[in-house]
C-alpha cells in the first residue's frame, strides 16, 4: 500500500472506476486490513466479516503462512510461461487430486471461478462432441461474469451481453420454501422438469448440466439430498456430464472438503475457486480420469498457472488440514444455525433458515403466510449492522434480494459469532418495531 494518500486521492480513484459495488448499495467502505474474521476500514473501524470477502477467506483473512508462502514463491519465480511447469503447480496438482472425491484425479488451474467454469464448458464440449444441444443450468444459477459463464447464469436485467451467450436451457431448482410443496414432491417436480427438458425442449442432447450444489448468489439455497442422487442418475442415463460448480461450496464451506462429499454424489467435473487460494486468485477444475483433457493451447492463459497463487494454495490446504478447519466450520455452522432457529420465533421477519456449515442463508419475509419478500428490510439490516460493526452478506444478483448470509471465515470465534447473533437480534427487533436508527 502507498505510504501516504489523502481522502481526495481515494475519491478521485472511486470516480474513475468503471464500476464496482462500492458505488452501489455498499456504503463506500475502503477496507485496509484483515486478520482472521475481522476487517478494518480506512477510518480505523473494525468489523466482523460474515462474507469472508466474497466467501474466499475460508481460512481467515491474510493468513500469515499463506502470505509468506506466496511471497517466498514470488521472490524465486513470480511468473512463468505456461509452456513450462513450476514446482508449486505440480505439487498442488498432486495435493488437490489426492484430496478429491471419487475418480476426480485430473486437474486444471486458472485464476478466476468464471474462467474455471469456462474450462469446464470446454471440457464438456470436447468430451461430448455428439451432444449438440444447449447446456443445462438451474433457474437463479450464478456461474460468474465472463461472457460465457454469465450466459449460464440466470439473466441479469439491463445487460447488453446476451447476444454473445452460449445456448442454455434452464430447469427449476428445488425451492420447497417458496413452492409450498413438500421436499419430496419438490424433488419429484424438479426431476420431472429436468427429464422433460432433455426429452422435449432441448434441440439435441445437452453436453453438461451445471449445478451449484448450494446456490449462493441465487437465494443461498441448499437442496434435499435425494435431488443430487436423482440428478446424477438422469445425467448417467443420457451421458450428460454433471458439473458441480463448487466455487462457493468447495474448500470446506459445507463442513466437508467438497459439497460432493457432503451430499454423497460425485460429479464428472468439479469447478473450484475462491477459498482454495487462501485469499490469492486461484481456481480450476477437477475432472474425472475417464474424460479427455486439453490439447496444447486449448486453455492456455498467460497468468493461468500463477506460481505465487499456487504456492498460496498449497499453504492454504496445509492450514485447513492442520488447524482442523473443516471441523471448525461444521461446528460453528451448527452453532449459528441452532442459535438462529432459537431466535426465529421472536422475529416475524425470519421466514427460513438454511445451511449447511458456514454457508448460512436467512430468508426475510414481510408475512409468514404470503412470504412476501422483505428485500428493503434485508438491505436495512445490512446497513444497520455495518454501523454496529458486522458485515452480513445479502443477495444482490438473482433471487428476490431478501436473503441475509452468514458465511464468515472458519476461524471465526464463538465470541465473534455471539456478537454477530446479538447484532442481528437487535437490528431485526429495531426494524420490526419500527425503531429508527441514528445515523
Ligand atoms: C458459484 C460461482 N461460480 C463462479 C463464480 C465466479 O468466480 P469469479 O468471481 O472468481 O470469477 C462465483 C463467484 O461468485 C460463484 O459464486
Amino acid at each position: 500500500m502507498p505510504a501516504s494518500y489523502t481522502d481526495d486521492d481515494l475519491a478521485d480513484g472511486r470516480a474513475a472506476l468503471l464500476s464496482g459495488w462500492s458505488s452501489g448499495s455498499e456504503p463506500g467502505l475502503v477496507i485496509t486490513k484483515t486478520s482472521g474474521a475481522l476487517v478494518w476500514d480506512s477510518k480505523g473501524n473494525e468489523y466482523i466479516d460474515c462474507t469472508a470477502m466474497a466467501w474466499s477467506n475460508n481460512i481467515g483473512g491474510s493468513n500469515p503462512e499463506v502470505v509468506d508462502a506466496a511471497f517466498a514463491q514470488a521472490r524465486e519465480l513470480s511468473h512463468l510461461r505456461s509452456n513450462f511447469d513450476s514446482v508449486p503447480l505440480l505439487l498442488l496438482a498432486k495435493a488437490m487430486t489426492d484430496a478429491a472425491p471419487g475418480d476426480l484425479k485430473r486437474i486444471g488451474f486458472t485464476l478466476h471461478g468464471s474462467l474455471a467454469v469456462e474450462m469446464a464448458m470446454k471440457l464438456a464440449l470436447q468430451n461430448r462432441p455428439q451432444h449438440t444441444g444447449p447446456f443445462l443450468t438451474l433457474t437463479d444459477a450464478y456461474h460468474g461474469r465472463s461472457l460465457a459463464s454469465m450466459g449460464l447464469g440466470w439473466p441479469h436485467t439491463n445487460h447488453a451481453f446476451d447476444r454473445t451467450f452460449p445456448a442454455v436451457l434452464r430447469v427449476p431448482q428445488p425451492y420447497a420454501y417458496r413452492s409450498g410443496r413438500s421436499e419430496d414432491d419438490e424433488v419429484d417436480y424438479c426431476i420431472a422438469e429436468l427429464r422433460d427438458a432433455i426429452a422435449r425442449r432441448a434441440t439435441g442432447l445437452p453436453p453438461a448440466f451445471f449445478v451449484e450444489p448450494v446456490q449462493g448468489n441465487g437465494a443461498q439455497l441448499d437442496f434435499p439430498r435425494r435431488y443430487y442422487q436423482e440428478v446424477r442418475q438422469v445425467c448417467d442415463e443420457h451421458g450428460i456430464l454433471l458439473v458441480f460448480d463448487e466455487v462457493q461450496t468447495g474448500f470446506g464451506r459445507t463442513g466437508s472438503m467438497w459439497a460432493a462429499e457432503h451430499y454423497g454424489v460425485t460429479p464428472d467435473l468439479l469447478v473450484f475457486g475462491k477459498g482454495v487460494g487462501g485469499g490469492f486468485p486461484l481456481a480450476g477444475v477437477l475432472s474425472s480420469s475417464t474424460l479427455d483433457g486439453f490439447q496444447p493451447g486449448d486453455d492456455a492463459l498467460t497468468f493461468g498457472e500463477f506460481p505465487p497463487s499456487l504456492a498460496a494454495g498449497l499453504a492454504a490446504l496445509e492450514v485447513l488440514r492442520r488447524d482442523n478447519l473443516l471441523q471448525a466450520c461444521a461446528e460453528m455452522g451448527a452453532y449459528t444455525t441452532d442459535a438462529l432457529r432459537a431466535m426465529q420465533p421472536r422475529h416475524p421477519l425470519i421466514g427460513d433458515i438454511r445451511g449447511p456449515g458456514l454457508l448460512i442463508g436467512i430468508e426475510l419475509v414481510r408475512d409468514q403466510q404470503t412470504k412476501e419478500p422483505a428485500a428493503a428490510e434485508a438491505l436495512e439490516v445490512y446497513r444497520r449492522a455495518v454501523d454496529l460493526g458486522v458485515i452480513f452478506g445479502t443477495t444482490k444478483y438473482a433471487g428476490l434480494g431478501n436473503v441475509l448470509k452468514i458465511k464468515p471465515p472458519f476461524t471465526i470465534t464463538r465470541a465473534q459469532l455471539d456478537r454477530v447473533l446479538a447484532v442481528l437480534d437487535q437490528v431485526l427487533t429495531d426494524i420490526e418495531t419500527g425503531r429508527s436508527f441514528p445515523r
